[in-house]
């Protein structure tokens, strides 16, 4: 079948020039009727290209949930809820798991959190609609395509939550050559895509590059994700007394940076492989790459936010009690029990997701940084800000 993305964006080229890597990955993830988030293919799990955590066991919200109620706890017997926003929600799992475990426990119960999810694919939207009514936590939901619709009303008391969504936006990739900075640009050659290099767009990447002290080697390749800089940004506009969750995959600038990453970190993933083939089947492979902690925390910092403390998710889950629960079914030995252990182990496994995903906490007003998920399972007190754990 012929890739007709493929063609449009040949065609863009054709008649415009090169695109930048950035904007050939936007089309690539998020062209409005052929990109691969907004096609309604299955994506994510067994049967799509890729898992996250809430694929994985319905522990992963469930535990998360347990460290909103925490955060929510001092607005207990206020008029107002506790807002729960979700940005980037996939097929809605997060959100499910995480108000099934937050529902009112008996019919007298005051209705304390309410969910509002930012996505712009209007496929995914309808996913994560079933989802959540799947879970009987439909009701009172609300759904923006973006944080800007926000921009007009009051600040909310509660928390943002981003599960692998920075890492899904559009980077821009730049090389040094005679020890100069350039960009990644894909331009086509007899119909297939091919990368060129050119002067950077604007002034924003060689900033950034600077502001974080980076110094690239010859021929190093590195991605610059400014999207990212620009969620801290809208985030803290929309959250008054609250918090931020981030979970994703991600270093320090110096290991991002680092020479012996010398072609970045970006990698294409099509049915749970990975690889550098940016530009085959494209629209139908996942591109994602790394996250820049380090600019990610000053943008938020700058935004307002305060950072609370960074973890890795074996540490986070350990601490919200993810171990109590394998306790639970140690005994049992048919196999949904012994598939359940496996799940459990995997969102924790060392190497895997438990190490390689981190878990970042910010908070804004009149809130307490001293959380549950960010002790330290292993050793008494809190893990630091500047902690990788
Ligand atoms: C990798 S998936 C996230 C997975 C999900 N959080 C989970 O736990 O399974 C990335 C998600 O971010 C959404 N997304 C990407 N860019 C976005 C943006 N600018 N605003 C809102 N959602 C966005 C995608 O459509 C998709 O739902």
């Amino acid at each position: 079948m012929m890739n007709q993305l493929r063609q449009i964006l040949l065609e863009r080229i054709g008649s415009g020039g090169p695109l930048s890597f950035r904007d050939f990955m936007d089309a690539a993830l998020y062209h409005p009727e052929h990109g691969y988030y907004r096609s309604g293919r299955k994506r994510i799990g067994r049967e799509g290209d890729f898992f996250t955590s809430s694929h994985v066991h319905a522990a992963f919200g469930e535990l998360v949930a347990g460290q909103i109620r925490e955060m929510a706890d001092p607005f207990t017997g206020r008029r107002s809820s506790f807002w729960i926003i979700e940005a980037g929600p996939g097929e809605g799992h997060l959100a499910a798991d995480m108000m099934r475990a937050l529902r009112p426990v008996s019919p007298g119960d005051p209705a304390r959190f309410r969910l509002g999810l930012v996505e712009t694919s209007p496929a995914l939207r309808r996913v994560q609609r079933r989802s959540l009514e799947k879970a009987g936590c439909l009701e009172g939901t609300v759904w923006w395509e973006s944080l800007d619709e926000l921009a007009g009303e009051p600040a909310r008391n509660g928390c943002l939550v981003a599960n692998e969504l920075l890492d899904a936006l559009p980077v821009h990739r730049v090389v040094i050559r005679k020890g100069r900075l350039r960009e990644i640009f894909v331009s086509a050659r007899d119909g297939e895509f091919v990368e060129t290099e050119g002067e950077p767009v604007g002034k924003e990447i060689a900033a950034y590059l600077r502001e974080e002290k980076i110094r690239l080697e010859e021929g190093q390749q590195a991605e610059v994700n400014l999207g990212a800089l620009e969620w801290a940004r809208a985030t803290a506009r929309v959250i008054g007394n609250g918090y931020w969750i981030v979970i994703d995959y991600g270093y320090p600038a110096r290991e991002l940076y680092a020479p012996e990453r010398a072609r970045g970190t970006l990698l294409s993933y099509h049915r749970h492989r990975a690889s550098e083939e940016f530009y085959r089947d494209v629209g139908e492979r996942d591109l994602t790459a790394h996250l820049n902690f380090t600019a990610l925390i000053r943008a938020a910092e700058r935004a307002g936010w305060r950072s609370c403390g960074i973890t890795n998710q074996m540490r986070f889950l350990i601490s919200m009690g993810l171990l109590e629960r394998i306790e639970s079914i140690a005994g049992r030995a048919d196999v949904g029990s012994v598939r359940e252990r496996l799940a459990l182990r995997q969102l924790i496994q060392p190497g895997g997701m438990g190490e390689q995903f981190k878990v970042l906490i910010f908070r804004r007003g009149e809130v307490s940084g001293d959380l549950r998920g960010l002790r330290d399972p292993f050793h008494a007190g809190m893990v630091g800000v500047e902690g990788t754990a």
